[in-house]
């Protein structure tokens, strides 16, 4: 008897809790409504909101349960601009409408609804929950739209389209990641939707651990949410993707120019040591004419892996060594980790104890985790001081002649995988968090401190700066690179969609690490990956300790060619290169850019067979394929294409099938383009022939480009010594006008341009160059071959070569018209 009433004690209690509902933790019912100078505060039943128009096209949107917090970016630099808007108020309704863009907000409960002008809708709140709490975890939940397609979140696995996906920001070290894992090391929480023709962008600046869910797990709406802080995202709408990255770039800031020599190739392994090794390296190089930049210097070139140390024995004369390496024209660049050496009468330990720069628990005892040297402490990067005191220990690697700094394990990684007590406590600026809320911009404060410390230190000259672990607004100090990836056709594909991701959150100095890290690279997927890294922003190949030796000539002596040719190609390229970083630069445009930035309404380019498709630079098509493959499909978007090797015309809007042996990488050029190339160099520091070869490629229609020049190594193009000159193809008029390549405070290194025309069929007699009738030389160019060995493969091959018209001797200097 007694069991029975148990019994349905229990079914009677169960059932209860069917119908009970949790209570309603969504953001309530307008209460009370303030204008402010730049936008809105708002009281509702249940938690406030704040809108605060920060331009015609961008609105911020911060939403608490209580209080708003101080407010602080580590993100975002920019202020909000006086923008004119209007504010309408029904019983229902509030409507705030700028010249680009309206905001409604429904009052019972308050929703947000942001349309264009003519009132279509770009995005919406899930009406039920709109921004819900559950505990702290604060999400704010968006109706998915008919066909809404998603892209950004930086470095993340998946797809370009990320619908359907769901992924967590949560800095972390995963060596060896698998080409879905979902935990890398960096934290970009910024993303792009699109649907029916329209574009928007949303940024959320939270620091915690955050979700962005695109249609995972549910059908019936998309959200981001953290596990902490307060909901606060800016909405960014523009009608192409190129302006909304350049909004998203106004608020979190832009790249500076990185050192040319950056821009070359850069060869590095885990680790070339002792310096004998070391300085052999370059000399092969040298040797055997594969040109090359920047050699790297893994952890073994510490003491004990101790920070700004040099191991006694293995780098005796470390100044003598990269004086000898500065003679070759190579670069150094070293590893630093955050992890000091819990060790009496070190330095950097001592000072860091003393004066209290290490990250602590609550109780005050410094926090102690191991990494490469053992027992660690970790510099609080969020505490200016220590910032400083950071940036300020580069001094004497500076004076040794080190111009590289790769910051690495800033996630923070530490054996035991990487769990740091949430309870830890930062500075912030003075604010203090916890570890929860700090961990995701640790490794963004790591690099901003030896960016500005090593800066300070160079006398003007640029540093290379380079991070692992990464949080938005991190492209103002650093290049990153994706970590350890692995060996595999699958992990050079990702590798192509990361940097392109990477791209449209800013970040466009990125690259991967060519080869791959961990795994034996076969020589055939070493050719290919070579060749596609020649084509990306950041140019390394990188090996882990324990792996087979991975320098372009480890692989046997075709595919050495192969890395030669590529690699040579990289620098025939860099006044074509360097203009695209100019213009990431100046407009945020990433160097990669994956085909939808400018097809957005082709289906074609968001189909998975073509999502790894990119323009390297506003004129270069790069279809990236597997080691293996022979022959594949590209798909060429609207316009007229070249391919880049051997000239053939296609026109766009199609599907083709290409050839693709290991020695020929699918590459296309745009019509109506113009790509600047010099002459192969060995490395930046050689100089050029002083002709600039300007290709021109045939279009359609009608295209202008900016062609950018400095000097390369200082920071005096923030002061106006650079030269932009603006090239014109006017299809209709049917001339190519160049500006002069010289401004009041720089002129071009190259004295005389070379007009290389592709797809010209000037009718004889026609052709003028400043009105004058010229004769252009009919000739074969070889893109492909770095040095003209008779066994080469496109000697002669019509695989490999073109048939160009060349008009050569115009003044760099003066201004050009070229009529047909
Ligand atoms: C980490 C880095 C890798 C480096 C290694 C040794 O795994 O990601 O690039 O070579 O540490 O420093």
């Amino acid at each position: 008897m007694k069991k029975v009433s148990i019994l349905l004690t229990i079914l009677i209690m169960t059932l209860g809790s069917f119908s009970q509902q949790l209570p309603n933790t969504s953001l309530g019912s307008l209460k009370k409504l303030k204008k402010t100078d730049n936008g809105l505060l708002i009281e509702t039943s249940f938690g406030k909101a704040q809108v605060t128009v920060y331009s015609p096209s961008v609105v911020r949107i911060r939403i608490v349960k209580a209080d708003f917090d101080t407010d602080f970016s580590y993100a975002v630099i920019s202020n909000p601009e006086k923008v004119n808007f209007s504010i309408l108020q029904t019983k229902d309704l509030v409507t705030l409408a700028t010249d680009s863009l309206k905001l409604e907000i429904s009052t019972q409960p308050v929703r947000f609804k942001f349309l264009t002008p003519d009132n279509r809708l770009v995005n919406q709140d899930d009406e039920s929950f709109g921004t819900n709490w559950v505990g702290d975890e604060v999400t704010t939940y968006k109706k998915m739209q008919d066909g809404e397609k998603f892209i950004g979140l930086g470095e993340k696995t998946g797809n370009l389209n990320r619908r359907g996906e769901a992924h967590v920001n949560w800095n972390t070290d995963n060596p060896a990641y698998q080409v879905d894992d979902d935990d890398l090391y960096s934290t970009f929480p910024f993303y792009i939707g699109v649907h029916h023709g329209l574009s928007y962008g949303i940024f959320f600046d939270n620091t915690y651990r955050s979700i962005f869910n695109f249609g995972a797990s549910n059908d019936r709406f998309s959200s981001f949410g953290a596990d902490g802080g307060e909901m606060n995202y800016y909405f960014i709408f523009h009608s192409q993707i190129s302006q909304i990255l350049n909004a998203y770039t106004t608020l979190t800031g832009r790249i500076n120019i990185p050192p040319v020599w950056s821009l070359g190739f850069q060869q590095s392994r885990w680790s070339y040591f002792p310096d004998t090794e070391v300085l052999n390296t370059a000399r092969t190089f040298r040797e055997k004419k594969i040109p090359l930049d920047v050699l790297y210097l893994d952890i073994h070139y510490m003491d004990a892996y101790k920070v700004f140390t040099w191991h006694p024995e293995r780098f005796a004369n470390p100044a003598g060594m990269l004086s000898q390496l500065k003679s070759m024209n190579v670069h150094t660049t070293v590893i630093i980790d955050p992890g000091i050496k819990v060790e009496k009468g070190y330095k950097a330990y001592e000072e860091g104890v003393k004066q209290n720069y290490f990250i602590k628990y609550p109780d005050g005892k410094e926090y102690t985790a191991q990494v490469w040297p053992g027992w660690c402490h970790f510099p609080d990067f969020t505490k200016p001081v220590v910032r400083k005191w950071w940036g300020n220990n580069f001094a004497p690697m500076i004076d040794a002649g080190v111009e590289g700094f790769w910051t690495d394990m800033n996630e923070i990684a530490s054996w035991g995988g990487g769990f740091s007590p949430s309870i830890l406590t930062l500075d912030w600026e003075g604010r203090f968090a916890s570890y929860r809320q700090a961990k995701n911009v640790y490794g963004m404060q790591m690099s901003r401190s030896t960016y500005e410390g090593t800066r300070s230190l160079m006398n003007g000259r640029r540093p290379l700066t380079l991070t692992r672990a990464s949080y938005a607004g991190a492209q103002r100090y650093t290049s990153i690179w994706t970590g350890d990836n692995f060996a595999s056709d699958a992990h050079m594909m990702l590798g192509c969609r990361l940097v392109n991701s990477l791209g449209l959150t800013g970040m466009a100095f990125s690259g991967v690490d060519v080869g791959g890290f961990i795994g034996e690279t076969s020589a055939r997927l070493f050719g290919r990956w070579i060749s596609i890294g020649a084509f990306s922003p950041f140019f390394r190949v990188h090996k882990a300790a324990n792996e087979n030796s991975s320098e372009p000539w480890s692989y046997g002596e075709g595919i050495e060619n192969i890395a030669r040719n590529y690699i040579s190609l990289r620098y025939r390229l860099m006044p074509y290169l360097y203009t695209a970083f100019a213009e990431a630069h100046k407009t945020g445009m990433p160097v990669n850019r994956t085909m939808v930035i400018d097809n957005t309404t082709d289906e074609n380019c968001w189909r998975n067979e073509y999502q790894q498709q990119y323009m390297f630079g506003p004129s270069i098509m790069v279809a990236p394929v597997e080691s293996n493959k022979e022959i594949t499909k590209v798909y060429l978007p609207h316009g007229n294409w070249f391919d880049f090797f051997n000239g053939k015309p296609y026109d766009g809007n199609q599907e083709i099938m290409t050839e693709c042996p290991l020695e020929k990488l699918p590459v296309f050029v745009k019509g109506g383009s113009f790509i600047p190339m010099q002459t192969i160099v060995q490395s930046t520091s050689e100089k050029p022939s002083d002709t600039l070869f300007l290709h021109v490629y045939f279009g359609k229609e009608s295209s202008v480009y900016h062609y950018y020049e400095d000097d390369g190594l200082t920071y005096d193009y923030e002061k106006g010594t650079f030269l932009e000159s603006k090239m014109s193809f006017v299809a209709g008029e049917k001339k190519i006008v160049i500006e002069p390549m010289a401004a009041e405070k720089y002129s071009s290194k190259f004295k005389t341009i070379s007009l290389v025309l592709h797809g010209f069929e000037p009718v004889a007699g026609q052709l003028k160059a400043n009105g004058k009738a010229v004769q252009p030389a009919a000739t074969t160019i070889d893109l492909f071959n770095a040095v003209y060995r008779k066994d080469a493969v496109s000697l002669d091959s019509p695989e490999m070569t073109q048939k160009v018209l060349v008009i050569s001797g115009l003044k760099a200097n003066e201004k050009s018209e070229i009529a047909w």
